[in-house]
């Protein structure tokens, strides 16, 4: 699924535990960003994937890591690198509970190593179009694509909508036929199709418009910190947790 000597990156990311109705959402809004030049696109399956919950312990930003140090052996230390390479995402996700998988949520959650990448602005010039598939034709697909874009929000990713027709993102009634449901709800297809383009072509835009700005621009603005109101934030946090502390340890003395 490469596209040779490609400079601008699309990636993929299907959250379903199947290769059904998502998967074949997401490759129809890969094959239609392909088209665009200069794009390559790249598929991850979060399908059979070992991704452990993010339990907070915070040792990957305690000691400043890009990996996990918690669940070194799991499936997302292949993931991160990918993530960060990509200029765009598409993510698809089936509905589940009118939101999206676990399994999706679990990556999100687990992408805490990478986290201050986001606060220095390196996804902030990256670009995100979001997927839902249902099995009823008004099962979740609109609330799973605003958790979708609401993960692009937090990272600084700049959201890509669907345009004028497809609004906040690709969405598919599946009836709960796997592909060939996605296949058939024709009107859904055109969504992906419509928003794969504009994530390609936004991507490119972007890329081609950073790589050519007359004058550098601090990034970390870009991804709406002001460092020294972040680091004022983070003393009086770390004020606010050793109070805390000494209080925990008052009351159990
Ligand atoms: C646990 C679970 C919850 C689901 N919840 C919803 C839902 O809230 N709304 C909906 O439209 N479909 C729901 N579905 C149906 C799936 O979204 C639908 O079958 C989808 O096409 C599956 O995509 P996949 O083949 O890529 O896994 C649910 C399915 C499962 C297994």
């Amino acid at each position: 699924m490469h596209t040779r000597d490609a400079k601008i990156k699309v990636l993929g990311i299907v959250g379903s535990p199947k290769r059904g109705a998502t998967y074949r959402a997401v490759k129809e809004a890969l094959d239609a960003a392909s088209t665009v030049p200069e794009v390559s696109v790249d598929m991850i399956e979060l399908r059979g994937k070992k991704i452990s919950f993010c339990i907070h312990c915070n040792k990957c930003i305690k000691n400043g890591l890009r990996y996990c140090p918690t669940f070194p052996e799991d499936d997302m230390r292949d993931l991160y690198q990918p993530m960060i390479e990509a200029d765009a995402y598409i993510i698809g996700s089936p509905v589940y509970q009118m939101t999206v998988t676990g399994q999706l949520q679990t990556f999100f959650n687990r992408l805490r190593p990478i986290a201050p990448l986001f606060t220095e602005g390196l996804f902030a010039t990256k670009v995100g179009g979001a997927i839902a598939v249902g099995g009823t034709r008004n099962g979740g697909q609109e609330t799973t694509l605003e958790t979708i874009n609401n993960f692009f929000f937090c990272t600084g990713v700049v959201v890509v909508s669907g345009g004028v027709l497809a609004y906040n993102g690709g969405a598919i009634w599946s009836k709960d036929r796997g592909a060939k449901g996605t296949e058939e709800d024709e009107v859904g297809m055109r969504t992906l199709r419509v928003m794969g383009r504009r994530v390609a072509h936004i991507a490119r835009v972007m890329k081609y418009g950073v790589a050519n700005l007359p004058k550098p621009f601090s990034s970390s603005e870009l991804a709406g910190i002001d460092q020294e109101e972040m680091r004022k934030g983070f003393e009086i946090r770390d004020r606010l947790r050793e109070d805390e502390e000494l209080e925990e340890r008052r009351t159990f003395s």
